[in-house]
């Protein structure tokens, strides 16, 4: 049969490795599952998956760069809520988030944990929250930039005590810990897959997890709903795209090799132990799709009544 020159193109693929792109700094949370996940798959495409870091903006340097990469199914992006948040955050998007991207699945769901320099005074949530309200004009609260996972955090948790703290961007929050471990920066809220080992090590305070329910690799850990802030819960959901115009043929075997990847038991172990939710069951471009939909929509309408832009 005469292949079309797309199916032509698939038959092969791949040919070489896969570049995923993590638009955040390594070592944190997003490279973690990046890394992690580009192992995974590499044993079901039977090609490497090299992870390059492209960071700044908030993730949104990283993302532009995948809207303008060959749609030749070798370039993909592994990018969490803040691909909903960015359109909303940042008027002059050098990239169209609705038009320039093909959604092949979703990956991980991620839990927050407030954390804070080891030397914080303050013994548990209840101590934190009171000492964060009466001192917030002296404290630093770190994050990785406009529309990162930490940024969208600690939005909610000023708005929701009604108290405003400094904040520090970096271009992850790998650096971002660096800075607390070294007692530059006062608090952050980041992901279980950054914090849990610096807090299982002793070396930062834990207060508490953002998520509805408690982490069962940080069972010590009080939700910020049970801690008072009724409602507070923040899951950083995370998904794989490829650019806009990547033939179905190519879609569908990056999608095989997502599932696969999700499915692996060492994935599933090193997720669980970092305190990550695998979503085996929305590793398909409709789910990624829906999702980013009704994110984008409801972190729109937060943003403009908040009234916060990046540029
Ligand atoms: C990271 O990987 O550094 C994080 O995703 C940053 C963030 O979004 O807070």
């Amino acid at each position: 049969a005469v292949l079309a020159p797309t199916q032509a193109m698939a038959q092969g693929y791949p040919t070489r490795p896969v570049t995923m792109i993590v638009p955040f700094a390594a070592g944190g949370p997003t490279d973690v599952v990046a890394r992690s996940l580009a192992e995974a798959m590499r044993k079901s495409l039977g090609q490497t998956v090299v992870v390059e870091n492209v960071g700044g903006a908030g993730g949104t340097i990283g993302t532009a760069r995948v809207a303008k990469a060959p749609n030749d199914g070798y370039t993909v992006l592994l990018m969490h809520i803040g691909f909903s948040t960015a359109p909303a955050l940042y008027r002059k998007l050098s990239y169209d988030q609705a038009h320039d991207f093909q959604p092949v699945g979703l990956t991980v769901d991620v839990p927050m944990t407030l954390i804070a320099r080891e030397n914080f005074p303050a013994a548990n949530i209840k101590e934190f929250l009171t000492y964060v309200k009466a001192n917030a004009g002296k404290l630093s609260m770190a994050n990785a930039g406009i529309g990162s996972a930490s940024h969208l955090c600690g939005l909610m948790f000023m708005s929701t005590i009604g108290s405003e703290f400094q904040t520090i961007p970096y271009k992850g929050t790998a650096p971002a810990m660096n800075d607390l471990l070294g007692k530059q920066v006062d608090f952050m809220c980041d992901q279980t897959t950054n914090t849990t080992g610096q807090i299982k090590a002793g070396k930062v305070k834990a207060y508490a997890v953002t998520s509805k329910t408690r982490v069962p690799s940080l069972p010590d850990l009080p939700t910020l709903d049970e801690s008072g802030l009724k409602d507070f819960s923040v899951g950083i959901w995370h998904g794989l795209w490829a650019p806009k115009g990547t033939s179905p043929e190519i879609v569908a075997k990056l999608q095989a090799s997502l599932q696969a990847g999700l499915d692996d038991p060492a994935f599933k172990q090193r997720m669980t132990e970092l305190g990550a939710i695998v979503l085996n069951d929305k590793a398909t471009p409709a789910a990624l799709d829906t999702l980013v939909k009704s994110e984008t929509a409801k972190w729109g309408a937060v943003i403009k009544k908040a009234g916060v832009y990046a540029d």
